[in-house]
């Protein structure tokens, strides 16, 4: 299963989901691979620096998950392939309205590349308790891509995941990480 995780714009959390996707499926026993088309190498250096159970995807090899993160672009030919070749794709965004906007041009670039039916938008740094929490529904069928049931919520242990790897996170973050996981294979 190749599943990539895109959004024309940066620091939607991109990198920090792909790794711990692939972290929390490794941890259950899948055999993981990450290819980084992003040429700032952010997750090639993360996985190298904290040393997660998922390896750097080897032409050839095999596995039971690739993940594909991909630069902040839509027009790159980098994120066009990387959704030609995906089996499911993660858009991740915030739910504050000017990340919308941006995640409703990146399902265009979906919709052109990317032939199945396995899309979703995977809501990131949520703030519980807000009124825009309360939204997520209407604001996914605005967008025009079905939203995973779990939300990642904006903690600051994410952060520190990327010196610290998957050990940083506490309980409840790595139980929703583990939820969204689940979920991502199973949809
Ligand atoms: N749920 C979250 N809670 C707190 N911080 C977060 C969360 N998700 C991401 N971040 C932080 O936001 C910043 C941007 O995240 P990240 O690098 O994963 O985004 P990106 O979409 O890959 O960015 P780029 O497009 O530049 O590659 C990082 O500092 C990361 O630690
Ligand atoms: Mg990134």
């Amino acid at each position: 299963m190749t599943i990539t995780f895109c959004n024309g714009k940066g620091g939607a959390g991109k990198t920090t989901l792909s790794i711990l996707m692939g972290c929390a499926l490794a941890d259950v026993g899948r055999r993981v691979a990450f290819l980084d088309r992003d040429p700032q190498q952010t997750a090639t250096r993360w996985i190298r620096e904290t040393k997660p159970s998922i390896v750097i995807a080897e032409p050839g090899g095999s596995y039971d998950a690739l993940i594909i993160d991909t630069p902040p672009r839509l027009d790159s030919s980098l994120v066009h392939e990387s959704l030609a070749q995906a089996d499911k794709v993660m858009l991740v965004s915030s739910p504050s309205p000017a990340d919308l906007w941006t995640s409703q041009d990146t399902v265009s670039v979906i919709r052109a590349h990317y032939k199945k039916d396995k899309a979703a938008l995977l809501f990131n740094q949520v703030q519980r308790q807000t009124l825009l929490a309360r939204e997520l529904t209407p604001l996914a069928e605005r967008i025009g891509l079905p939203a995973l049931n779990h939300q990642i919520a904006r903690r600051q242990c994410y952060q520190h995941a990327m010196v610290l790897g998957w050990k940083a996170l506490d309980g409840p973050a790595r139980e929703e990480i583990l939820q969204v996981a689940l979920e991502l294979t199973t949809f």
